[in-house]
């Protein structure tokens, strides 16, 4: 509240500096078109941000403030983006001429306060003059690319661990009708980067489909239709007892929190992993206090954790034993990564395009990111996927071109505050993000539009 009132003061005071600027920008914008003057918006967004820090110095120091003064900024960006889009060809000529591009992100280093924004400087430009596209790929290859033995180690050892779970579960519990166990995640699917770190390992959950039925979460307390609940039907016709699962219910529903419990303690207390890991020549620590069924896999080449998730697949979809926190009980997570994947692939196949490509790039980046890694996984695909129903050239040569239309929509769906899920409107892949923490992501993001180098740093 205090930085919030210190902030609209100050404001105050610069107003006239500001009515000057927001007449320049709104000239600028009839002159220079719509990218160049989100580029003059950003330059003068600098200075706005020199002068603020420059007449307070009680600020210096203080990230809330500065924080504070990011998020008020990208807000006022906003309105310049709401503006119509700038054409392709445009885009096409920014792209082409990355180097030339007058943008500036806002300068952080308070030694320039005194002194207005300098035109392109110079020494950071590389020697070479690389397009995006280059510079895209040779990050990919050099830095993001996950190394070949650790991508082939990885879903060995998962494959062995996954062997002996699914024996130990038929000798320990032979009477709860298990599925055959197998792996998922992007690194079986191709979309993972950077490290071979993690594998999903799905424990099927099979229901006779005429004692158990789908509750949509959207009908229920909740009112969320990202979960569902299994209700058991006939308990009339066939009490309790006739399903092996019956034991888990709570209130005529399957309870995802008694089997998740149930599982927890088996994979922490009753099986040996210390002799299963020397089989593998690996060190395997189930993770005790996680939310989640997690086990640590430590292996001379390469270190992976694998989650483990009860699956129900029902009425033609997938549901995971991965109940929200704190809230109301019983609930599983419908998930669509199965059908993400494979209609990406199914995308791909059918123009040679490289969606598949371009995710793995924004897979690599977001998910080492600071700020960004909350974006890595679901919400980067579904904005793919929803970028395909518009943007018809997915080939390689355009690789970078798609790439930039990515963070375009990303920032566009981050403005909003919404991010609705491809195969179904009513699911917000956001709505678990904080109001900062969109602000933080769109504000990087939109400095990344004009200058996508950004994102390729060095971490
Ligand atoms: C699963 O069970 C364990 C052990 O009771 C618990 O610590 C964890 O929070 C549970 N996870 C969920 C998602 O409920």
């Amino acid at each position: 509240m205090g930085d919030f009132m210190r902030q609209r003061s100050k404001r105050q005071e610069d107003n006239g500096l500001g009515s000057v600027l927001d007449v320049l920008l709104a000239n600028a914008r009839l002159v220079l078109g719509v990218t160049g003057a989100a580029v003059l918006a950003i330059a003068t967004l600098a200075v706005k941000r020199l002068i603020d820090r420059a007449t307070s110095p009680r600020d210096e120091g203080d990230p809330k403030a500065e924080q504070k003064t990011l998020e008020e900024s990208w807000q006022d960006l906003t309105l310049i983006k709401t503006a119509p889009k700038p054409t392709k060809k445009q885009r096409r000529e920014d792209l082409s001429e990355p180097l030339l591009s007058p943008a500036r992100p806002p300068a952080p280093e308070p030694q320039v306060c005194s002194a207005p924004p300098e035109p392109p400087q110079v020494e950071s430009i590389p020697p070479r003059c690389l397009t995006l596209q280059e510079k895209l790929l040779s990050h990919y290859s050099s830095r993001l690319a996950v190394p070949e033995v650790e991508a082939s180690l990885a879903p060995q050892l998962a494959r062995s661990i996954c062997t002996q779970l699914q024996r130990f579960l038929r000798s320990k519990c032979p009477e709860l009708p298990f599925g055959n166990l197998f792996l998922s995640g992007a690194l079986l699917d191709g979309l993972e980067a950077l490290a071979a770190d993690h594998i999903h390992l799905m424990l099927p959950v099979v229901l006779d489909t005429t004692l158990w039925s789908l509750i949509p979460g959207e009908d229920t307390v909740v009112r969320n239709p990202q979960y569902w609940m299994i209700k058991r039907t006939d308990l009339e016709y066939f009490p309790r007892g006739c399903s092996p699962w019956d034991r888990f219910i709570v209130g005529r529903y399957l309870s995802s929190n008694v089997l998740n419990e149930t599982l927890h303690k088996l994979l922490v207390a009753s099986i040996n992993w210390p002799a299963i890991g020397s089989l593998m020549g690996s060190i395997i620590h189930p993770v005790v206090a996680s939310q989640e069924l997690k086990l640590e896999v430590k292996h001379d080449q390469v270190e992976l954790s694998i989650t483990l998730f009860p699956v129900v697949e029902m009425e033609g979809k997938v549901l995971l034993a991965a109940p929200p926190e704190g809230l109301v009980e019983n609930l599983w997570l419908e998930s669509f990564y199965r059908a993400e994947v494979s209609k990406v692939k199914e995308l791909d196949a059918g123009d040679a395009g490289a969606r598949q490509h371009c995710l793995r790039i924004l897979n690599g980046i977001c998910k080492s990111h600071p700020t960004l890694h909350k974006l890595c996984g679901s919400p980067l695909t579904h904005v793919i996927l929803h970028l395909s129903a518009t943007s018809s050239d997915w080939a390689e040569e355009s690789l970078a071109e798609r790439f930039q239309e990515v963070l375009e929509e990303l920032v566009g769906y981050l403005e909003q505050g919404v991010l609705p899920s491809y195969f179904n409107h009513k699911i917000d892949l956001f709505c678990e993000l904080l109001e900062e923490e969109i602000d933080e992501m769109g504000f990087m993001l939109y400095r990344a539009i004009c200058e996508p180098e950004l994102l390729l740093k060095e971490k």
